[in-house]
């Protein structure tokens, strides 16, 4: 009785004292290139997919009009291309964050155009309280109900015709993607007295 119960108690206290030299001299994951650790993808999913499912709203305020794409096109662009990319261009970041960032504006399997096949309220969700340890801000303090709606409406319909003012914005390469002008100068120039 005695052994097994002292087995017990060496056990428990010899977890956190493994854990802690995994975390000093293990190497555990901490870069992005580092592979994920066992079952991350599983761990971190089903509860962000059961949470969603319980609270995003299933009612949408804001209709699919042009006005609602235009102002999309223009939110997405100031707040969220930078990570998620424009039309017809990935994201320069996109690929070297941990998760990748999915890029919204790519076609992929049967149509889909990154996250259409998502109700509006669930990526309204996303937008409005992001998703921990990923990167993916929460706006509900950046952007109004309105805004994140609008934006999230766009994203629901990017597998459908848009009108051509919201096209032109999300084809047009973020200003930072143009190539930087001209050279500095290797030396600064000597002041002249
Ligand atoms: C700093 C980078 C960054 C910015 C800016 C950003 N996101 Fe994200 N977003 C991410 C990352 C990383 C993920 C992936 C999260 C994951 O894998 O769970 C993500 C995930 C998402 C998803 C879920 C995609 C899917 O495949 O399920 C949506 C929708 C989304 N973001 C919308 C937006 C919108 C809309 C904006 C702007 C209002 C925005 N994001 C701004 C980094 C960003």
């Amino acid at each position: 009785m005695f052994r097994a119960l002292s087995g017990i108690v060496i056990g428990v206290l010899l977890c956190p004292v493994l854990l802690y030299v995994w975390f000093t001299r293990g190497n555990p994951p901490v870069a992005v290139a580092d592979p994920p650790l066992p079952f991350e993808r599983q761990i971190t999913h089903i509860p962000l997919h059961a949470r969603i499912d319980r609270e995003m709203p299933k009612t949408v305020p804001v209709q699919a009009t042009a006005e609602t794409f235009i102002a999309g096109a223009h939110i997405y662009r100031e707040q969220c291309a930078f990570c998620h990319g424009v039309y017809g261009s990935p994201s320069t970041v996109g690929a070297h964050m941990f998760p990748h960032v999915p890029q919204l504006w790519q076609s992929h399997r049967e149509g889909v155009v990154g996250v259409s096949d998502d109700p509006a309220g669930e990526t309204y969700w996303k937008v409005a309280n992001g998703i921990r340890l990923t990167g993916m801000p929460a706006y509900d303090k950046i952007l109004t109900e309105t805004q994140m709606w609008q934006v999230s409406v766009l994203l629901a319909n990017a597998d459908k015709p848009l009108p051509p003012e919201a096209l032109t914005l999300l084809k047009t390469p973020l200003s930072y993607d143009v190539p930087a002008p001209v050279a500095m100068p290797a030396m600064p120039p000597k002041p002249t007295r």
